[in-house]
């Protein structure tokens, strides 16, 4: 299945074979996986790589490689991904998430934030969905900023302790953050969307 979202610097696009290596890489930097419990070795990326490719085949949406045309073709991923209470028990599963990974050289330059309002309008638009949820380990601001630059609304009654990771780990205690469509739709109305993507 072919799926491609267009921003004004970014293209997310299935995943091709040449995008292994980088996405290996950028699972093997210190920096990059600092939130999560540990880096990841060249089989575990690659594994993750085809699994990703193969939601996107099964559902229509996925988490996507992205491009940026003239400078790289590969500078990490962002998307949307199902989540059930088989694979992720928690207690707002089942849901659709929206996520990212971004090589660090790439940070700090709104690439996030761009790419995650166009998978946003995809999920709202396109698919039709209800609600987008978001979580990270407490500490990840990076990843809470950009939660909070697409609108999505922190919701403290969510928190709660990741169920892969052992007790009294760093990264056990999680956040939530939730975006309606109706919130989606007052935001979107309100310009909010308009001049970043
Ligand atoms: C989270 C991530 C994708 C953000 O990418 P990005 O392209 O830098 O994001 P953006 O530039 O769109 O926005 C980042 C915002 O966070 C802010 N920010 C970054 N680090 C920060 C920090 N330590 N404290 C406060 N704010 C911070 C930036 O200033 C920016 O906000 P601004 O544009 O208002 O200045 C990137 O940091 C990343 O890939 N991290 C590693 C993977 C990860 O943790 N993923 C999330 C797992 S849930």
């Amino acid at each position: 299945m072919i799926l491609e979202i267009k921003t004004k610097r970014l293209i997310l696009r299935s995943w091709r074979e040449s995008d292994l290596e980088p996405f290996a890489q950028m699972n093997a930097d210190p920096k990059v996986m600092e939130y999560f419990p540990s880096v990841m070795s060249r089989e575990e990326s690659d594994q993750l790589a085809k699994k990703m490719q193969s939601k996107i085949e099964e559902t229509g949406y996925g988490f996507l490689a992205v491009s940026i045309p003239n400078v790289s073709d590969f500078i990490g991923f962002l998307g949307l991904n199902s989540i059930d209470k088989t694979t992720c028990p928690v207690h707002f599963s089942p849901a659709i998430e929206i996520g990212w990974r971004l090589e660090s050289r790439y940070w700090g330059k709104g690439y996030a934030t761009e790419g995650a309002i166009a998978c946003l309008r995809y999920a709202f638009e396109t698919l039709g969905l209800s609600e987008i949820v978001s979580f990270t380990a407490e500490q990840n601001i990076p990843s809470r900023t950009v939660m909070s630059k697409i609108g999505m609304q922190y919701d403290p009654k969510g928190d709660f302790d990741h169920p892969k990771l052992p007790e009294g780990h760093r990264l056990k205690k999680s956040v939530l953050y939730r975006l309606s469509l109706a919130k989606w739709k007052e935001l979107n109305e309100a310009g909010k969307y308009s001049c970043d993507v």
